[in-house]
C-alpha cells in the first residue's frame, strides 16, 4: 500500500507564483522562494502579512488559489496534509485549551497515569 505512506521526499522547497485568495482578499500575492534542502528558514514580515497562511499552504492546510508548491522534484501543490514530508508546531499548541486531559479521553489520561505508575515503580 506504497500510497497510504508519508511521502519520503526530500530537497529544496519551492513556492513557484504561489497566491491565496479568500473571496476578493488577497492573502498572499505571487510569491516565489526557494528553501535549500537542509537550512534553517524564516519568514519574517508584519502582522497579517501572510505567513501563517504561506506556512498552511506549504503543510497542505490551505490549497493555493494560484501557484505551485513543491520538494524535491515532487508537485506537492494539491497532495494531502498526512502525506506530505512537512511538520507543523502551531504558534498555540493547546487544541482543546478549555478541555482537561479527562475531559478530552479519559483512556489517555489513564494511559498516562499508568506509564506514572511505572516510573515510580521503577525508581524505587
Ligand atoms: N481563513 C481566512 N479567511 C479570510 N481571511 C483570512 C483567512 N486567514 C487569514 N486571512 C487574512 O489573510 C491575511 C494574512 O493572514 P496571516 O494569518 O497569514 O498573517 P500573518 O503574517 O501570519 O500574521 P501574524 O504575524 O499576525 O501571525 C490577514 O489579513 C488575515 O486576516
Ligand atoms: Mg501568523
Amino acid at each position: 500500500m506504497a500510497n497510504s505512506k508519508v511521502s519520503q521526499d526530500t530537497g529544496d522547497l519551492k513556492l513557484n507564483r504561489v497566491s491565496k485568495h479568500y473571496g476578493d482578499f488577497c492573502a498572499v500575492d505571487d510569491l516565489s522562494l526557494i528553501v535549500p534542502d537542509g537550512s534553517f528558514f524564516a519568514l519574517l514580515g508584519p502582522s497579517g502579512c501572510g505567513k501563517t497562511t504561506t506556512l498552511r499552504m506549504i503543510a497542505g492546510l490551505e490549497e493555493p488559489s494560484a501557484g505551485t508548491i513543491s520538494i524535491g522534484d515532487t508537485d506537492i501543490t494539491t497532495q494531502k496534509s498526512y502525506r506530505r514530508n512537512v511538520n507543523t508546531v502551531f504558534q498555540n499548541y493547546a487544541l482543546f485549551p478549555h478541555l482537561t486531559i479527562l475531559k478530552i479521553s479519559p483512556s489517555v489520561y489513564v494511559g498516562v497515569e499508568l506509564k506514572m505508575l511505572k516510573l515510580r515503580l521503577k525508581m524505587r
